[in-house]
């Protein structure tokens, strides 16, 4: 069996890391998910004071980019990897709204985007790997050989996010997680630097209608065809 590439773009909470982990759990490849690498340096500048609601001190982020460490560690019991920010693990705190709302300025950022582009690519060398994010099939593994481009509506992923973070125990409403899916739609499409847009050999999957195990099924056909 070939070992390949796969790349998985798409709006957020199309559940892109749900499938991307069963794909790779279903064949022993790595997971790894960029949108957490991204989170995590806005984790970074919002906890050194750089970012806020009014303001955002660019500068100062870029200038410490050499020492924002990320690592994925495994996590036997959980079934995939955890994020770490220089040692710590910040795998819970990385979901929360108000990183949502600071992270499509960070990831718009070139300077950031080199850095971390750099790293999945290191990642990717020995092939067998399942990589999530915006821009996968399109900067990071342009030569990716399974490339998965997913949709639903906004309304759909803001009631998966919301009933996702109610049971993480976070306390938001409906309405503030479906604003964020709009405004980061809004961002993450109309970013000069690789902003999200479907790879022309993309397969495009709108899993509105279909639950985790038939948006699941459907993809594992295509991955069954490019392995073999
Ligand atoms: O997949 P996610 O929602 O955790 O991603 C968080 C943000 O990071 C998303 O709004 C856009 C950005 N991102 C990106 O620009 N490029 C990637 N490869 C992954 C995520």
């Amino acid at each position: 069996m070939k070992r390949i590439i796969i790349a998985i773009d798409g709006y957020s909470s199309t559940g892109k890391s749900t499938l991307a982990k069963k794909i790779a759990k279903q064949l022993g490849y790595i997971y790894v998910d960029t949108g957490a690498m991204y989170r995590a340096v806005s984790l970074y500048a919002y906890e050194k004071g750089y970012i806020d609601k009014n303001s955002f001190k660019v500068d100062k982020l870029i200038s410490d980019l050499d020492h924002i460490n990320l690592e994925f560690k495994y996590n036997d019991a959980l079934g995939y990897s955890e994020i770490y920010l220089n040692k710590k693990n910040i795998e819970q705190d990385i979901r929360t709204l108000k990183i949502s709302n600071f992270v499509s300025k960070v990831a718009a950022i070139p300077e950031v985007r080199r850095k971390l582009v750099e790293q999945q690519q290191v990642m990717g060398l020995e092939r067998g790997i399942v990589m999530d994010g915006r821009d996968i099939g399109t900067v990071v593994f342009p030569e990716a050989e399974l490339k998965i481009f997913m949709t639903a509506s906004a309304e759909k992923r803001a009631q998966r996010r919301y009933k996702e973070m109610i049971d993480n125990g976070n306390d938001v409403t409906y309405e503030s997680v479906l604003e964020n899916v709009n405004s980061r739609d809004l961002l993450d499409t109309t970013r000069s630097d690789s902003p999200l847009i479907k790879a022309q050999d993309a397969i495009e999957v709108d899993n509105s209608g279909l639950n985790v195990n038939e948006t699941f099924d459907s993809v594992y056909q295509q991955v069954k065809r490019e392995i073999s």
